[in-house]
Order: C-alpha cells, then sequence, then structure tokens
C-alpha cells in the first residue's frame, strides 16, 4: 500500500555546473509529486556536518564537504537548491528516477546513471541528493528548512519569542 511521504531533494553544485536543474525538475515531475518548498543555499561546514553526521569522521568527509559546497568549481557554484517534494510514495519513486548511489552502478537512465561521475578524490559526484526513509527526510527537512518556508504544516511545530517577535520552529 502506497504512503503519503515527504522527502528532501537537493540539486548538488554539480547539476548546476553541467545546467541540469530544468532537465532534472522535468523528470522529478513525471513522479506526480507536488513541490511545497523550495531554496537556493550556499552549505556551510556546519550544514554539511548535520546533514552527513554519519559521515563527519570518515577521512573522505572533507573531499566530499569541497564537493557538497561546490568549493572544487568555484566561487558561482558554491550552492545548491533545495526542495521538498510531497506525494504518494514519494521517497521511493524520487529514488527510482535518481538511481543508486554510486553513478557508476545507477541505472543508465537515471539522473546519477546519466549525468554522474567519480571525481579524482574518489568523490561520488552523483549530482542529486534525495532522503532514503521517513526517518531521514524528517532529520533533513527539519535542518534545511524552518516551518515558514514549507507551505504546508507537515511536522509539529511551537511558537517561540525571538526579539520580541513570534517565531514558528519545529518542535
Ligand atoms: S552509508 O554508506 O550508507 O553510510 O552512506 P549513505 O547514507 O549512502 O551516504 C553516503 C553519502 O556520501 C556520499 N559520498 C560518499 N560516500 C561514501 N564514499 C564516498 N567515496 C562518497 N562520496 C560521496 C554519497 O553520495 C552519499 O550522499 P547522497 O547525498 O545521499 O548521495
Amino acid at each position: 500500500m502506497s504512503k503519503h511521504q515527504y522527502t528532501l531533494i537537493i540539486l548538488k553544485p554539480d547539476a548546476l555546473v553541467k545546467s541540469l536543474t530544468g532537465n532534472i525538475l522535468t523528470r522529478l515531475s513525471e513522479a506526480r509529486l507536488r513541490i511545497i518548498a523550495a531554496k537556493v543555499v550556499k552549505v556551510s561546514r556546519e550544514l554539511a556536518e548535520k546533514h552527513y553526521s554519519h559521515l563527519v569522521d570518515k577521512p573522505f568527509f572533507s573531499d566530499l564537504y569541497e564537493y557538497f559546497s561546490g568549493k572544487t568549481y568555484g566561487k558561482e557554484y558554491e550552492r545548491v537548491l533545495a526542495f521538498v517534494y510531497e506525494g504518494e510514495d514519494a521517497i521511493n519513486r524520487v529514488r527510482k528516477i535518481a538511481g543508486s548511489t554510486n553513478p557508476l552502478e545507477a541505472d543508465p537512465i537515471s539522473i546519477r546513471g546519466a549525468y554522474g561521475r567519480i571525481n579524482k578524490k574518489n568523490i561520488m559526484e552523483n549530482v542529486i541528493h534525495c532522503s532514503d526513509s521517513e526517518q531521514s527526510a524528517e532529520k533533513e527537512i527539519k535542518l534545511w528548512f524552518s516551518p515558514n518556508e514549507i507551505i504546508e504544516e507537515i511536522y509539529p511545530t511551537k511558537i517561540v519569542i525571538k526579539n520580541n517577535f513570534e517565531v514558528r520552529e519545529w518542535v
């Protein structure tokens, strides 16, 4: 039985370098999901460490950060595009279109199979990130987006007072 889900999608700097944004969004639209949040983000080391928290201690983390932040490609590519998609079976539908994490193992007509590569530092430049479970989707969406940046209330929020203003935060 299919389930209503949310998933975080990141178009990584290599997607921008290769002018793949329109192409990838068109392919994702075939999944019949809806975009409920979108923004362009400059990825700080702190954000990368939280996003890839299970990889921070790996010897390749610094090289992974160089790639994920876009520093590998120069100033004008130091950014990613982040989206939240929602819909039935959203996580698996997107993962199928994206293909396996390793571009060399991915279906050649998937996004990663068609456009990904392994760079000289052995980092997978795989063009797109997508959440791999409901649990990681929730962690990632809450990390990348504040409640006010998403057009629907998808997880519980609370109101806190900051500088005399009411602000909505994730519970
Ligand atoms: S694992 O092995 O299950 O803990 O890793 P996973 O959750 O699949 O995430 C690995 C992410 O790191 C990116 N990456 C690499 N991992 C391992 N080795 C190398 N060399 C490497 N290069 C990049 C990989 O693309 C996964 O990120 P996402 O954004 O999910 O593609």
